[in-house]
């Protein structure tokens, strides 16, 4: 298809192409496509315009302190917990070339109640996963215990009115894409009110 003719078209196939990668590997997107993917992806619907959001890039060797906070949060669930456990959770911090912490941060405001905060964040954070696919890349949105972890939250630095909502972890590939299941938007798409 040639995008320069019609790049609506081709952005929604792209979008249609869209799917996670749980296995990434070297190289993540260089600095300057990463600045460019996060400067764009900031233009979500964002009520009152109050940027509920923050963002921390964690790469290369700074992985391995949040590899500490991830042990940390282990021998706090489980102070006996063993080395190959310790090790399990240290190595899941590398599990991609770069990670990009998605952080709501919470104002009080009349009109813009958390949960609309909180998708906003999310729009981001889904955005810059966008990007990175469009750009031949790979990512995968994860939060699981340790976005809710106190001592990865405190190790993150996150104040009382933030919450982490996703670890988006980018990088490359491993794996060719796997087919796409089908979906049918008609399942969840239907006008209203209903023809009969
Ligand atoms: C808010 C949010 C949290 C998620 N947390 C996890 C997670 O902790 N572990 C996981 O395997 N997948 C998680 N996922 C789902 C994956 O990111 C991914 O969408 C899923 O594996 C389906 O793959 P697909 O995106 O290729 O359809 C989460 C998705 C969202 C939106």
């Amino acid at each position: 298809m040639d995008s320069n003719a019609n790049p609506g078209k081709n952005f929604i196939e792209i979008m249609g192409q869209r799917r996670s990668f749980p296995r990434l590997e070297e190289p993540a997107p260089d600095k300057e496509l990463l600045d460019n993917i996060f400067l764009s992806s900031l233009r979500v619907p964002d009520h009152m315009h109050l940027r509920p959001w923050r963002f921390l890039i964690i790469g290369g060797d700074d992985r391995n302190h949040l590899g500490d906070l991830f042990v940390k949060d282990c021998l706090q669930k489980d102070p006996n917990a063993g080395e190959e456990t310790c090790e399990s959770a240290r190595k899941k911090a590398l599990r991609a070339p770069l990670i990009v912490v998605g952080i709501a941060h919470y104002t009080d405001h009349p009109k813009v109640p958390e949960i609309e905060q909180a998708l906003a964040t999310g729009c981001v954070l889904n955005n810059i996963g966008l990007a990175i696919y469009s750009c031949g890349y790979g990512s995968v949105w994860r939060t699981g215990p340790y976005a809710v972890s106190s001592s990865v939250c405190e190790g993150l630095g996150l104040n009382s009115n933030e919450e982490i909502l996703g670890f988006l972890y980018i990088g490359t590939p491993m794996k060719a894409d796997r087919p796409l299941k089908a979906i049918k938007k008609d399942d969840f798409f239907k006008y209203w009110p209903a023809k009969v």
